[in-house]
């Protein structure tokens, strides 16, 4: 049998990225930036490998609102022509086999690693994330290619040959589904989409892709980077557009045969509430969605690792991570003295153009996020303690929210998860540890979790008795490592498989089983 844990250990070569701390690398970073301004970028519909321009609209930054480039929604006709094209193309690439199919994501890394400058620049003018998080995201891009093109190889190279008796050939082989529709969030515009987009194609599928509206620009130029590195055109179909239009021609369609889904739990529902819906075949979907995460920290905990942590983990990408920190749980006897280090440190953060390599916090993504984020605020300091909040420079005409953090009772006071840069904290009593974690585990979601504690012992049974896909013990609790911290949760958080993960591509594949009297 294939060894799934040993292989991702053999994979690993992950993107070594820029070194910004070299002079020369960054300088070549920053030119790229501000050659930026003068590309003309372009979005929409790309059908059979060709970009349809359609009703162009503006797309502003959410930085500054300037026009950063113009993109087009998909039509009926483009989503039935996409689907057509995929269908009848499918067969022909699940044919060609594991390894040629990771040849082909091997040349795709190759073109995402020239691209290294456009698409930093881009992910950041788009999503308004900082360079530090624009670079990892490049970064993970490149690993979610190479780890899939080594899962490809594989696990979908060669049939297995099973046990059977005397005269008896067995052998097990996985296969593409069909047609896989790919729709990822604006968060990770560039990693997201990769990842869900290089397990479908590594599996045998054809894909439908819908990115996020906010992100149509990066989502545009990967799928062109991806032609250009071999992927057929007709393998490989773009639907830019609203969530809900497209979703409501696409999800009942019959030729959809998967669905990998990032984004809201919300949106998980829809889906999987109208897949359900469907006649005929059952439809898998994969669903990595949103969490309620939580840190706990003992008073054995060393401050200054854990203010940076805490830092890293709720403030850091504007708290736009279905990773990041929301509920720190602290321990009372160092309550006082973490919080009072920790609201220092918040007033030290950078809140501001996020390709400035001196910013920390961008803009959250548009004004719906900023109007909620606002609304949640002004929510918590009625029925909150209001410890601290960052004051943001006056001079920012971008959706920026400026962090905060607030002293609460009860994780149940959270109904939903907060998108933003905003931190809650509880204080817990060394004795009420089980109410912790019935806390913790009565909010449905189970994504990721933090422990700062020197005693293993301690980590160790939070851990085990913990419903959470993603336990981080003495460090921060975001930027999972493709092939080294598969990613991703359970309840209300998802579905699994882990993304970057041995049983990923599995669940994108059908299984045949031959067997043959010889
Ligand atoms: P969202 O659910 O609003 O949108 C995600 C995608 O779904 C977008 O492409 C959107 O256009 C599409 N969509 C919306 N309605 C649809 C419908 N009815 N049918 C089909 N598609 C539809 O989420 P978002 O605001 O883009 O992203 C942020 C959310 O994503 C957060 O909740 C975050 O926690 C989650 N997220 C999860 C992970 C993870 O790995 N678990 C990673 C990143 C983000
Ligand atoms: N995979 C992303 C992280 O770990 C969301 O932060």
């Amino acid at each position: 049998p294939v060894d799934l844990y040993q292989n991702s250990a053999a994979h690993r070569s992950n993107s070594p990225g820029i070194d910004l701390n070299n002079p020369l690398e960054v300088n070549v970073l920053l030119e790229a930036i501000s050659e930026s301004d003068t590309v003309d970028w372009r979005a929409g519909p790309i059908i059979n490998g060709q970009l349809r321009p359609g009703s162009l609209q503006p797309l502003h930054s959410p930085a500054d609102g300037t026009t950063i480039g113009f993109a087009s929604d998909s039509t009926g006709e483009d989503v039935e022509n996409a689907l057509e094209s995929a269908r009848q193309a499918q067969p022909r690439w699940d044919l060609l086999g594991g390894r040629a199919r990771a040849d082909t994501l091997e040349r795709v890394a190759t073109v995402l690693a020239e691209a290294f400058y456009s698409l930093v620049t881009l992910i950041v003018r788009e999503a308004g994330r900082t360079l530090a998080d624009a670079i990892a995201e490049v970064r993970e891009a490149i690993d979610f290619c190479r780890y899939h093109a080594h899962q490809a190889r594989q696990q979908f190279g060669e049939p297995v040959t099973l046990a059977g008796p005397t005269g008896e050939d067995n052998r097990l082989s996985l296969h593409g589904r069909g047609v896989f529709l790919c729709i990822s969030p604006w968060n990770f515009p560039l990693a997201i989409f990769t990842g869900q987009v290089t397990a479908a194609l590594a599996a045998g599928n054809a894909v439908i892709a819908k990115p996020a509206c906010q992100t149509p620009l990066v989502a545009a130029l990967a799928t062109q980077l991806f032609h250009r590195a071999g992927v057929p055109g007709d393998v490989l179909q773009l639907l830019p557009g609203d969530g809900k239009a497209l979703g409501d021609l696409l999800l009942p369609d019959p030729r959809i045969a998967g669905v990998a889904f990032t984004g809201s739990t919300a949106t998980a529902h829809i889906i999987q509430r109208t897949l359900a819906e469907r006649n005929g075949a059952i439809v898998p979907l994969i669903a990595e969605t949103g969490g309620q995460n939580v840190m706990l920290v003992d008073s054995t905990a060393l401050p200054e690792q854990v203010v940076d942590d805490i830092i890293r983990s709720a403030f850091l990408s504007a708290g736009q991570r279905c990773s990041a920190l929301r509920v720190l749980f602290v321990q009372d006897d160092i309550a006082d003295t973490l919080l009072h280090t920790l609201t220092g440190a918040m007033q030290e953060l950078q809140l501001g153009d996020p390709s400035l390599l001196c910013t920390d916090i961008g803009p959250v993504i548009d004004r719906v996020a900023r109007d909620r984020l606002q609304a949640h605020i002004e929510r918590m300091t009625k029925e909150a303690k209001l410890l601290a909040r960052l004051s943001p420079p006056s001079n920012l005409s971008g959706y920026f929210v400026a962090p905060h953090l607030f002293e609460i009772e009860h994780l149940s006071q959270l109904n939903e998860e907060v998108f933003g840069p905003i931190l809650h904290v509880i204080r817990y009593r060394a004795e009420a540890l089980d109410e912790v974690i019935d806390q913790i585990n009565a909010c449905g979601y189970g994504l990721t979790l933090g422990i700062h504690s020197r005693i293993r012992g301690f980590a160790e049974q939070v851990f085990q008795r913990t419903q959470v896909g993603n336990t981080y013990i003495n460090r921060n609790m975001v930027g999972a490592v493709v092939g080294c911290q598969p990613f991703g949760g359970c309840g209300l958080s998802g579905t699994g498989p882990k993304a970057g993960g041995p049983h990923y591509l599995t669940a994108f594949a059908i299984e045949k089983v031959r067997s043959e009297n010889i």
